[in-house]
């Protein structure tokens, strides 16, 4: 058998070297593996969203340290960060070695960190470039979905949502700094049938794009609305539970 196992990975390496969904018994395994995970969703504090996060004209190492320190004084040994697929898209060199300095920044503090790559929270149409005020006494008033209504809508952009997950999985599938990665923040999931169904379509290529690079870490996207405790969901919440290496919740 291994010489023909061995033969089809050179053949094929990406289609055949595609790791499954983790087993129950992988999954706990990984769990035992880490240190205690404490932590909190973390932004900069002179960022309004991900794009002034990540983007290189607001780019502030130097705030991060100081925030992890605190964070580590607290404790803390992970933290979730979001980042966006426009970031990603306007520099990929520059946003990879972004998320490298601030994976460095949060080891040397002891945190790991939680990447998640699309979210359907808050405004949903973000724009590259210089972003707007944040608008007193309005929570999140500036926060941006990713990849936004226009681009879930519009299949052909999907193609760039797939290298922007593979490539920063992938480059980043073999990093200990990573605790894990969480394809999708709060995916539509109610209201709009339009959105629902679209996200039906890209949250499980999204986990097929993650998987295909190997990542080492746990792939989740967390249930969030319906009676999904009791093992009831609806088809976006069946999508995450199938789908992910470790479950992951918001409540
Ligand atoms: C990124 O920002 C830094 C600091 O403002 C600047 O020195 C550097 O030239 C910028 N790099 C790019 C590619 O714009
Ligand atoms: C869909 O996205 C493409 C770019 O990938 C753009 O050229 C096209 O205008 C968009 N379609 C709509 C209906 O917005
Ligand atoms: C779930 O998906 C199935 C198959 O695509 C579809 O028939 C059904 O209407 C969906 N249910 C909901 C609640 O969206
Ligand atoms: C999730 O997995 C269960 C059990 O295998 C299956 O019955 C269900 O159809 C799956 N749901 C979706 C949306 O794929």
């Amino acid at each position: 058998m291994l010489p023909l196992i061995f033969s089809f990975l050179i053949l094929f390496p990406y289609a055949v070297y595609t790791r499954d969904r983790w087993t129950e018994a992988q999954a706990t395994a990984w769990f035992q593996s880490q240190t205690y995970i404490m932590g909190s969703q973390y932004i900069t504090s002179d960022s309004g969203n991900q794009l002034e996060m990540f983007q290189n004209d607001t780019w502030n190492p130097t705030l991060i340290d100081y925030e992890l320190g605190l964070a580590e004084s607290l404790g803390m040994t992970a933290m979730r960060v979001f980042l966006h697929d426009l970031a990603y898209q306007q520099d990929p060199t520059g946003f990879k070695s972004r998320v490298d300095t601030l994976l460095g920044i949060s080891a040397k503090h002891g945190i790991k960190l939680l990447l998640v790559f699309l979210d359907s929270c808050w405004n949903a149409n973000p724009q590259i470039g210089e972003q707007p005020e944040p608008r007193s006494g309005v929570m999140l008033s500036t926060w941006v979905q990713s990849p936004g209504t226009n681009a879930l809508l519009n299949n052909t952009q999907w193609p760039r949502l797939e290298t922007y997950v593979k490539d920063v999985v992938g480059a980043f599938a073999n990093d200990a700094r990573v605790l894990g990665w969480d394809l999708w923040n709060e995916p539509y999931n109610a209201d709009d049938l339009t959105l629902v169904a679209a996200v039906e379509q890209l949250l499980p290529q999204l986990f097929q794009w993650a998987r295909s690079v190997n990542p080492t870490q746990p792939l989740t996207s967390g249930p969030y609305n319906g009676d999904y405790l009791k093992g009831i969901g609806s088809n976006i919440t069946q999508i995450q539970m199938n789908n992910s290496d470790v479950i992951s919740f918001h409540k």
